[in-house]
């Protein structure tokens, strides 16, 4: 049966690195996994990806090209592939809209509210992989990058605010989330995943 599965944290909480082990392991299983990415994952995706991550906008703007991106992602990749039976693991969805934009940015929640209504009404992940770590500890990583897109740039109480948004997000559906102590050293993060996939 098909699962779809989202990876979150901030910036530099280490989830695109654990995304692929998780990956390779499913498909060690013998399972039929697609990777993606968002803001990305079809041509027009990464176009817009491009222009989020380098060029200024006003907050209204930067939510509705997410949701504009998203809604190909879901049209053309996420829903084909759940369709014919495919495992879809992506790095980032909505849930990075609520605590960046909304969170990071100050948003009004209800507008996010309605854009993920309207983009993904009967489209929600099966699970959400959040990987939590102290803001310092994610910009830590982060200082060992050689050039920093236009959210990575950004002070230390944005990425406070973003992660009270993943915060909030969880605490409406807790149900739905494994939170990941992402500051743990890799092999703890590793059993910590291994757990969720026998529960999987
Ligand atoms: P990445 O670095 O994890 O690939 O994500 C790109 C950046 O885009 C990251 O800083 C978070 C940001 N982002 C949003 O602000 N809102 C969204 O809805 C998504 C999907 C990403």
């Amino acid at each position: 049966m098909s699962k779809f599965i989202t990876f979150e944290g901030v910036d530099g909480a280490g989830k695109s690195t654990h995304l692929v082990w998780f990956a390779d392991t499913l498909r060690q299983r013998g399972l039929d996994v697609v990777v993606t990415r968002e803001p990305g994952g079809t041509q027009l995706g990464e176009q817009l990806r491009v222009i989020l991550l380098s060029q200024p906008m006003c907050i209204g703007t930067e939510a509705m090209l997410m949701f504009a991106a998203r809604l190909e992602h879901i049209e053309q990749v996420i829903k084909p592939a759940l369709r014919a039976g495919k495992w879809v693991i992506s790095d980032r969805f909505s849930d990075a809209s609520f605590a960046y934009q909304g969170g990071g940015r100050g948003l009004d929640w209800d507008k996010l509210n309605q854009l993920e209504q309207w983009v993904h009404p009967d489209l929600q992940p099966d699970l959400t992989l959040f990987f939590d770590v102290p803001v310092e500890v994610a910009r830590q990583r982060l200082a060992h990058n050689v050039s920093l897109d236009r959210f990575e740039q950004e002070q230390a109480d944005f990425f406070e605010r973003v992660r009270a948004g993943y915060h909030k997000r969880i605490r409406q559906n807790p149900q739905h989330y494994a939170v990941i102590d992402g500051a743990q050293p890799l092999e703890k993060v590793k059993q910590q995943l291994e757990s969720i996939i026998a529960s999987l």
